[in-house]
C-alpha cells in the first residue's frame, strides 16, 4: 500500500500557431523504487522505454512526494496542495480508501490540473488507477469521480489494486481479521472449553443455553468473516469506463495491454487538438501480476516481471 511515485513527463511537440499548447502525458507507477529503472543505475531490471525517455529528455534526481501513501500523495499530485488541506490525509487511521463504497474523496472545491487544462480547451483523460473517491451520498452523484475533477475520459480502477482482488494473492486485511475475528474466536473457544470442563467436573452448574449462545456467537463471527472474504472481490474490485462499470470483478488478464491500448487510442483520437493524458499504472503495486509474455521473464521474480511489463506499457 505504500506508494512512492515515479513520474514521467512527456511533452509532445507544440501543436499549431501561437500560442503553442503542448500536450501532456503523465505516467505514474506506484511503489516503483528509484533503484529500479535502468536510467537510475539498475543493470538487471530491463526498462528500455523509461530509459529512452530519460535519455532523450531530462532525468530528475530529486523528488519529494507529499506522502508515502496512494490516496494522500495523489490528492497532492492532482492539486499541488498538501493532502491535509483537502482532508485526504490521516495520521491515526488507515490513510487510503479500501472500499469502493467509501463516501470520502477529493472535495469538489479542489482544483486539479486536469480541470485547469480542460478549461483551456484540452481533451483530458485518466487511464489506470484513481483512488480519490467516487460518490458522496448515493451511487449516482459521482461527486469524487475523475469526471467531476476535470477528466473527460476515465478508464480504470476507481479504488486501488489490492491483494484481495487477485485470488491467491493474500489479503491486506490479515491483521484486522486476526484482531477482530480470530482473537475473539480463540476467547470463545477457551470459554467454551473452560465452562465445559467445570460442568463435567460438577464444579459449576453451567446451564445448557450458555453453551448455545457461545456457539452461536462463534458461528456468527465465522459467518461474517466468510461473507466479507467472499464478497470483497466481486463488490470492490472492478474497472470503470467513464461512469459505468466495465468489468466486475476485475480480471488481471492482459490488464496492462488493455489499458495501454486504450491510452494509445485516446492519443490518436485527439492528435489534432491539445490533450492531457494521465496514465496511472496499476503495476507495480501489489497484487503483483504480469501477462504471459512477461511472467517469469525478469531476474527479479513477480515484482521484476510487473516492472518490466509496466515499462512495456510506457513504450506503447
Ligand atoms: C534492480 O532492481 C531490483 C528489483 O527491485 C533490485 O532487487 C536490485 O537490487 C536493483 N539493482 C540495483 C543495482 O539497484
Ligand atoms: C443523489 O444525491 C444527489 C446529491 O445529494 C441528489 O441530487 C440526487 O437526487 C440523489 N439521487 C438519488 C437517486 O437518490
Ligand atoms: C492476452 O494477450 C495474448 C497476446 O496478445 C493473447 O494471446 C491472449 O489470448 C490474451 N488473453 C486474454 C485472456 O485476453
Amino acid at each position: 500500500m505504500r506508494c512512492p511515485l515515479l513520474l514521467l513527463l512527456v511533452l509532445w511537440g507544440a501543436q499549431s500557431r501561437a500560442p503553442p499548447k503542448p500536450n501532456f502525458v503523465l505516467i505514474m507507477a506506484d511503489d516503483l523504487g528509484i533503484g529500479d529503472p535502468g536510467c537510475y543505475g539498475n543493470e538487471t531490471l530491463r526498462t528500455p522505454n523509461i530509459d529512452r525517455l530519460a535519455k532523450e529528455g531530462v532525468k530528475l534526481t530529486q523528488h519529494l512526494a507529499a506522502s508515502p501513501l496512494c490516496t494522500p500523495s495523489r490528492a497532492a499530485f492532482m492539486t499541488g496542495r498538501y493532502p491535509v488541506r483537502s482532508g485526504m490525509a490521516s495520521q491515526t487511521r488507515i490513510g487510503v480508501f479500501l472500499f469502493s463504497a467509501s463516501s470520502g474523496g477529493l472535495p469538489s472545491t479542489e482544483v486539479t490540473f486536469a480541470r485547469l487544462l480542460k478549461d483551456q480547451g484540452y481533451a483530458t483523460a485518466l487511464i489506470g488507477k484513481w483512488h480519490l473517491g467516487t460518490h458522496c451520498h448515493n451511487t449516482s452523484d459521482f461527486c469524487h469521480h475523475p469526471s467531476s475533477h476535470g477528466f473527460d475520459y476515465f478508464h480504470g480502477l476507481p479504488v486501488t489494486n489490492l491483494r484481495d482482488c487477485k485470488p491467491g494473492a493474500g489479503s491486506v486485511f490479515a491483521q484486522a481479521i486476526r484482531l477482530l475475528v480470530l482473537a475473539p474466536l480463540q476467547v470463545l473457544a477457551l470459554a467454551l472449553a473452560t465452562l465445559g470442563a467445570l460442568r463435567w467436573l460438577r464444579l459449576l452448574l453451567v446451564p445448557g443455553p450458555v453453551f448455545v449462545v457461545l456457539l452461536l456467537l462463534a458461528a456468527a463471527l465465522l459467518g461474517l468473516l466468510l461473507c466479507f472474504l467472499q464478497s470483497f472481490r466481486p463488490l470492490n474490485c472492478f474497472l470503470m469506463r467513464d461512469r459505468a462499470v466495465s468489468q466486475q470483478p476485475l480480471s488481471y488478464d492482459n490488464l496492462t495491454q488493455r489499458l495501454a491500448a486504450d491510452a494509445a487510442r485516446f492519443v490518436r483520437r485527439n492528435a489534432e487538438r491539445p490533450f492531457l493524458l494521465v496514465f496511472s499504472s496499476i503495476q507495480v503495486h501489489t497484487a503483483l501480476y504480469a501477462s504471459k509474455d512477461f511472467a517469469g521473464k525478469s531476474k527479479h521474480g513477480a515484482y521484476g516481471d510487473a516492472a518490466e511489463e509496466m515499462d512495456w506499457g510506457v513504450g506503447t
